[in-house]
């Protein structure tokens, strides 16, 4: 998750400060805090959560997720004023720039397009969210769907951009059905069910439809896209698709793909439930 979307939602984290945290089935399983993606036999951690660190055994296993450096403490010691996140055991490297920017060749932040900065190429020229992540594929024959759906280790990128048949093709492999997607959907969520319509499209009762006849919610309410209901007036959203959690009536909180599938609702900062049907990862 990115600095922007961090920003946005811990102005909102009082509204939800009761919420308690709870231990993501792969830091049960792994005994390393902050790890979402694992293996269970072997143990094996693939994927520290965002805002931390891998820290890497000689053999190259993950056996700890460290806290980032973020704030003037990172932009001084990367001496790089976009950087937004330094790694946490080399202060000096850049792990995240902010959104807008992207990683040149020496792991300096400069100016990017949407497609660059997701880090997904094949994402359309305007298809990123205020967080900075890829919603929607150039290609209008393609869907997005989220890496940690099919891979579980994604640290090259969040998204993926495939024709209808190679999605229905790893929706098979991983849960026995073809994807959920009707009629104008854009893109699906971990569990390869629809999440967004394409532009001027709400995704309501698992259809495609108009604004004025689906969620009903005004262009100004961010994450619209991902709403399922707003509220009468049409400025907060009441219900959000495809995993997402609202924070402030605004659905920019992706639980699954900031703690991993095991995580079915949260808040910026950590998971709160654990999803039933994944309590020891993917299968
Ligand atoms: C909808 O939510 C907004 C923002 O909280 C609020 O200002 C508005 O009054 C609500 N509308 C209704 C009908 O409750």
């Amino acid at each position: 998750m990115s600095r922007a979307l961090l920003a946005l939602a811990t102005l909102a984290l009082a509204a939800s400060a009761s919420a308690q945290k709870i231990q993501l089935p792969c830091e049960r399983i792994t005994g390393i805090a902050g790890c979402v993606e694992c293996k269970s036999s072997p143990k094996e951690c693939y994927l520290c959560q965002r805002t931390l660190s891998p820290v890497w055994t000689a053999d190259g296993k993950i056996w700890q997720c460290k806290a980032t450096v973020v704030g003037a403490a990172c932009t001084r010691a990367s001496g790089d004023s976009n950087c937004v996140r330094c790694d946490g055991t080399v202060p000096q490297w850049c792990t995240e720039c902010k959104v807008g920017t992207r990683f040149n060749a020496n792991y300096r932040c400069i100016a990017g397009t949407c497609p660059q900065y997701s880090r997904n190429a094949r994402c359309a020229s305007s298809g990123c969210t205020a967080d900075g992540t890829c919603a929607r594929c150039a290609a209008a024959g393609e869907i997005l769907l989220l890496a940690n759906a099919i891979y579980s280790n994604a640290l090259w990128s969040d998204t993926l951009c495939m024709t209808l048949a190679q999605l229905n093709n790893e929706a098979r492999t991983l849960t026995g059905r073809n994807a959920v997607v009707p009629a104008g959907c854009v893109s699906v969520d971990t569990l390869f069910r629809c999440n967004q319509c394409r532009p001027g499209l709400s995704l309501t009762g698992g259809k495609c439809v108009t604004y004025a006849a689906g969620n009903k919610c005004l262009p100004r309410v961010a994450y619209r896209e991902y709403c399922a209901r707003c509220n009468a007036t049409g400025d907060k959203c009441v219900a959000c698709n495809g995993n997402r959690m609202s924070i402030n009536g605004v659905c920019n909180l992706p639980c699954k793909q900031m703690f991993g599938i095991g995580c079915l609702a949260c808040t910026p900062a950590f998971c709160t439930r654990a999803d039933p049907a994944y309590l020891n990862g993917r299968r």
